[in-house]
This record gives structure tokens, sequence and C-alpha cells, in this order.
């Protein structure tokens, strides 16, 4: 015990309320080095953002190092810090500085000396710039890093960084695991919950600067007089923030709130309709954002239901918003209902003959992969084949499809590998990433969703790893270049320790838990193999219902010969959506990555993959690893409880035993339904299933939570 003591952290009880926020004090001796860094603060605290700026940092340093700052009009000390832009700071405007390219949302920080001090400023062009700056000063500190000779420049590379929430009026949050909605409609706009401000204070942390309240399935009565005055009550709280509000629209409002006969988007009293409603809107809430469309899309309305297209429909919208600086985000999330053409290919071949029809104001949304937030899709061929429309990308932090809030599945790594992923549109180096950011085609509106994964649980996220997925959203959507695992690295030193005996092994652990998702559920480019309606748990039987494009084994196509989606040129032909060299590589059973061999090939279960082994043992192999992964997860945890609270320990060790429990559940599932068709045994020394097939077949869960409704 006496050799535990002296690694421990002071160990108080941690709901992980305050996130990556915590700002707990530091050991006193490197307090004391940063407190030569930080003897009094120098800024101006007139505007809102400006007090929220200097509160920030004074609750944040003065927490970590134990430190009073004084507030003063001038440096008259060693170690000042000097907050300001040039046109809030006369200090800040005599010291010369080059702000001009931070753009609204930059800032700088040096180490300089003013009025013969040594002193760090953080400046900007705008208030919202100082505040990032001030977040990133803090996280200097959080993660052990010096205060000396800083020389840094930050500007985001995306404009819109928003997160969806997917939460209804009634408090319900579609694919949500953390609780109810944080938005209590009842209440609004009376009582403003303290929650709201620290959900604005976590995300300016990351530069996340606008929030779509309401789900995508909308409700037309969200924009109706009462609920604009309640979504104008959260935008007042989170405007110093740097946070605009945005709502989920639905096409049909006209008719259903409006009193029209139609929605046709060429009627000219449904553009009227529209006009006087962003009129209204942006009396209410004068730095509205604009509104986000699912539209002809799993049963919503849509310019379709006109026999008009996506971008008349857009373009609607776009045109009402436009005179007060509003934009559309457009969802390209469509598959159609009477088309019996590989769901894969259905967004691009809707879309791509679209190019260069949208408005100015309209950005197009498209998930990360053709199909729906899979633990691992190839990236969505949309990207680099619209040069004259902006796209922005939708990741889910959320995860439907990858365990709820209980798995620990750190999505920096799906994240980075998407953003990475070459397009070749205008030849090597046409990364998603630069497709996003407007620098391949020279966009100046760009943007990145995340659909979000909060919900009033205490942790906010459902769990406390689930956290990091927010962090590391809001991050890339700073910058798409930054590294998954340096975000996870300053995340853990955040979030729970800065302890490196801690901070390497959690870190690693993150980094392979995405593969391993992908093993046990879904390896070697399987998809959409989860349980019906609600994703809990496997289901690679499901078949008939509704849709054929709803099922499993519409996704695996397994028989006696083999399995996977045949999407070459000899099949459904998908392929052909993307860029040469990518699509001759995608077409070509050898030479497609291992990863993605099922998502574009039915392979013939004897098929010799690059280990040696059989597609059948390979297969049996990944979803074994997949659980032996999860296993060292949870004996690695194990070994860290002397550096972690216990509240939060105990949650994160129980939610890996269910981990494990069920990675094995479908690890054994998918076997014993694949081997009825494989008809071949197991490799020798892997363990059969728990149970025969039926047992799996026949387990219901009614009231999975985050099902649509
Ligand atoms: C998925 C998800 C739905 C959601 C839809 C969307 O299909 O299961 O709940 O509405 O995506 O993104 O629109």
């Amino acid at each position: 015990m006496c050799v535990l003591a002296g690694i421990v952290q002071p160990v108080h009880a941690e709901d992980g309320y305050e996130l990556w926020l915590r700002y707990r004090p530091m050991a006193a001796q490197q307090a004391q080095n940063f407190r030569l860094s930080a003897s009094q603060l120098i800024a101006a605290r007139d505007t809102p953002t400006q007090i929220a700026t200097g509160a920030e940092l004074l609750r944040g340093l003065g927490r970590l190092l134990g430190v009073v700052l004084p507030v003063s009009d001038a440096v008259t000390l060693d170690g000042a810090i000097v907050i300001g832009t040039a046109h809030s700071s006369p200090l800040v405007a005599r010291l010369g500085l080059d702000l001009d390219d931070l753009g609204a949302d930059g800032y700088l920080i040096r180490s300089m000396q003013i009025d013969g001090r040594r002193s760090t400023v953080i400046a900007a062009c705008e208030d919202t710039g100082a505040l990032y700056g001030v977040f990133h000063l803090l996280r200097l500190v959080q993660t052990g890093q010096s205060l000396e000779h800083l020389d840094l420049r930050e500007s985001p590379r995306l404009k819109l960084r928003a997160l969806n929430h997917w939460d209804n009026l009634d408090g319900y949050v579609e694919r949500g695991y953390a609780g109810a909605s944080i938005w209590d409609w009842d209440t609004l706009p009376d009582y403003l919950d303290p929650r709201y401000t620290d959900y604005a204070r976590a995300n300016a942390s990351l530069g996340i600067n606008a929030t779509v309240l309401n789900n995508v399935n909308a409700d037309a009565l969200s924009l109706t007089p009462a609920y604009l005055r309640k979504a104008a009550a959260l935008a007042g709280v989170f405007r110093p923030y740097g946070i605009r509000v945005f709502l989920s629209v639905r096409f049909s409002a006209p008719i259903e709130i409006g009193g029209l006969g139609t929605a046709d988007p060429l009627d000219r009293q449904v553009q009227g309709w529209w006009r006087s409603k962003a009129d209204e809107i942006y009396r209410t809430i004068p730095d509205f954002g604009g509104f986000l469309v699912k539209a002809n899309s799993e049963g919503q309305p849509g310019p379709q239901d006109y026999g008009r297209s996506h971008a008349e429909g857009a373009n609607l919208l776009a045109d009402a918003l436009a005179p007060h600086g509003g934009v559309v985000m457009w969802r390209a999330f469509v598959y159609s209902h009477e088309e019996p053409d590989d769901r894969a290919k259905q967004a691009y071949a809707e879309f791509a003959p679209l190019d260069g029809k949208f408005h100015a104001n309209v950005l197009l949304q498209v998930k990360n992969g053709a199909i729906d937030f899979q633990p691992r899709e190839p990236f969505h061929p949309l990207f680099g084949t619209m040069p004259k429309t902006p796209l922005m990308m939708e990741f889910q932090i959320t995860k439907e499809y990858l365990g709820f809030a209980t798995h620990l599945v750190y999505l920096g790594s799906l994240y980075e590998e998407t953003l990475r992923a070459d397009t070749y549109a205008r030849g090597k180096g046409s990364t998603v990433a630069r497709v996003i950011d407007g620098s391949l085609d020279g966009h100046a509106l760009t943007g990145i969703a995340g659909v979000a994964n909060i919900g009033a649980d205490r942790n906010w996220s459902g769990s406390h790893f689930d956290q990091a997925n927010w962090y590391a959203f809001g991050r890339l959507a700073w910058n798409p270049a930054l590294s998954a695992r340096a975000i996870a690295d300053e995340w853990v030193r955040m979030t729970f320790s800065n302890d490196d005996r801690f901070v390497v092994p959690v870190v690693e652990m993150m980094m392979g838990s995405r593969q391993a998702a992908v093993d046990y559920m879904t390896p070697l480019g399987l998809h959409h193999q989860m349980a019906r309606g609600h994703h809990y748990g496997p289901g690679p039987w499901v078949q008939g219902g509704p849709r054929a494009d709803w099922t499993s084994v519409y996704y695996h196509r397994a028989d006696s010969r083999g399995i996977g989606f045949d999407r070459s040129a000899s099949g459904s032909n998908a392929v052909a959506q993307y860029f040469l060299p990518v699509a001759s590589r995608f077409d070509d059973l050898r030479r497609t990555p291992e990863e993605f061999l099922l998502w574009f090939h039915h392979v013939p279960w004897s098929y010799r993959v690059h280990s040696g082994r059989s597609l059948w043992e390979e297969l049996v192999y990944r979803y074994t690893h997949g659980v032996d992964y999860v296993h060292r997860m949870r004996a690695t945890w194990k070994s860290l409880a002397p550096y972690v609270d216990s509240e939060r320990y105990a949650q994160v060790d129980a939610f890996l035993g269910i981990q494990e429990r069920e990675a094995r559940w479908w690890r054994d599932a998918s076997i014993a339904y694949f081997q009825t068709y494989s008809k071949r045994k197991l490799p020798a020394g892997l363990a059969p299933p728990l149970h025969p097939l039926e047992y799996y077949e026949a387990l219901e869960f009614p009231n999975a939570p985050g099902d649509g409704r």
C-alpha cells in the first residue's frame, strides 16, 4: 500500500461531469514552475465572450496551479498573460502583431517581452479566437507542457464545426445512449439549466461552433413561435462561446404548421412561407445558423414528392435564408424505396448529376461511407465527385453500430482513416480532408458535422471513454490533419492523469479498440450485420421485412460458395463510382485492401487471404482476435486501478466486462450462423460457439435503447 500511495493521485469522487475540463490541482513543484508564467491577467472584460474567456482562464489556472490571478490594466510582473484583440485591447494593438490572416476564429499564442516583463500573449482578430486561444493555453498546462518560448498560430481548417443532436422535442434521443436530451424544452425559455453553459464551454474548448438542436427526423413544431423562443434562449447561452444554433427542418412544414396545401418548392406560396419563416427566425435569433435537412430519405418528405430535385428543394430553403446569411446543410443520406439497385450506389447516383445546381449557401452533408456509419466503410464515393458543391462530412459520434455506450471503441481512428483516405479526384493527394476543407476545389464555405453522443447522463456521453469520441471529433473538426493518437494522448491526460504509466497503456488500448470492434462485429469488410431496428447485438440472419436493404442477408450474401457483396464490375459495379486508381484497386479481388474484401467481393470460403489462411479460417481468427483484444483491455484496465478514482474505475471496469461478454456473443453468433453456409470446421484450437445458432436467433431485446420512433 505504501508503494501504491506514492503513485496514487488524490482520489475523490469523480462522475465525469467535468469532462476534459477538470482542472485538478497539479503536484506542488510543477504548479510552482507554471506559476512563473502565470502571475497576472491583462484582458478586457466588457463583452460576454471576453467575460467568459477571462472567467475560464481564472478558473482553469486557479484550480490547476492554486493561484488567484490578479487582473490588471498593465503588465507589471514577469509571467503576465495578455489576452485580447487589436480592437479590445490597446496593449495588444500596440504590440504590432500580425493578426490579419488568422481569420475570425484563429489566434496566436506568443511568449514575448512586454514593457520589460516576460509575458504570454494570446491575440486574435475576434473575441472568439481569443477564447479558443485560452482553451489552448489551458490544454498546454493540463497536459504538462511548458508555457515558455511559445510561438503558436492556429486557425481552424473548416468553417462550420457542428454537432447534430438527434433529439426529439419530447426529450427522446434517437440513437442516443446517454439518457434523455439535455434540452429541457418544457422549462425553456424561462429556466436556463447551468448545464447549457457547461455544454457550451466543452464545445468551445474544442472549437465546435455550431449546434443543430433537433433530430433530422424533424418535427415541424420546432419552427413554431413557442419553440423558436426556446431555441433563442439556448442561442443566448451559447453566443458568448461562439456557438450558433441551427435547426433541422421538416420539408413539409408549410403544410403542417403553415396551413398550405403543398410543400412544392416551386410553388410561390411555399416560397413565401419559407421566406417569412426565415425572417421570423432571424427576428428571434439574430445569429441563427441555418437549416439541416433530411429529405426523401427513410420516409421523410421532400422535393421529390412533387417531382422536384434535391437541388430545387435545397435552393428553396437556401433562398429564404440567404438575405440573413444562413446556410442549408442538405443531407445526402438518401436511398430510394423503389430502387432495387445496390444501396451503396444510390446517393452518388442521385447527387453527382446535381453538381453545380445548388445555390451558394448550400452545403451537401455526406456521411463518411455510402451505407450507414458502419464499424468500417470505405470513404463515400461522393467525396471528390462534386467539385462545384461544398461537401460537408457527417460522422457519427454516438455509437449506433459500435456497441452503444458500453463498448470502449475510440472513434478517433475511424475519423482519421476516412479523412486521410485519398480519393484521387485530382490525382494523388486528393484526400477526403482536402475535399471538405475546401482546398481541393476552392470552397470558402466548409464544414463537418458529428451526430452527438450527448445526453442527460451525469457523464454526458453514457460512458467515460465515449467522451473521447466527442473530444476527437471536435479536435479533428478544427484540424483534420491531427493524429488520432495525439488526440487520444491529450484527452487521457486531461480527463484522467498525466502519469505516463497510465497514459501510455490507455492510449495504446484506445488505438486498437476500433479495429477490435470491427473484428468481433464485422471483419474483413462485412457490414450491417446488426440486429434489426435497434441494432443491438448480432443479427446476420436478419431477412424479410419492409425492405431488403434493411436486412443483413442483403449485405453478406453468404451461400455455399462464399460470402460478400460483389460490387466489382461484374457485380453491382459500385467500384465505378470511385476515381482511378482507387476504382481499379477495389475492383480487383487481389488488390482490394483486405479490410474491404467482403465489401467489394463475393469471395469463396476456400480463398487464400494474405495470412495464408482460407477465408473461412481468417474470419474465425478475426472474430476471435476481437474478443481477445477486449479481454486484454480488461486486464490492462485492472492493472491501472491505482491511477484512477474509484468511481470512474468501477464503471469502466464493469463496461469492459459487458463488452467482453458481448464481443463473445457477436463472435459466437456470427460463426454459428456463417458455418451453416461454409460447412467448415473451426481452425484447431479456437473455441466453438458457446451455444447453438437457434439460441442466438431467439434472443430479443424489445427495450434496447435508442431505436428510432
Ligand atoms: C440511420 C439511423 C437512423 C437515422 C438515419 C439518418 O439509419 O439508424 O436512426 O435516422 O441513419 O442518418 O437519417
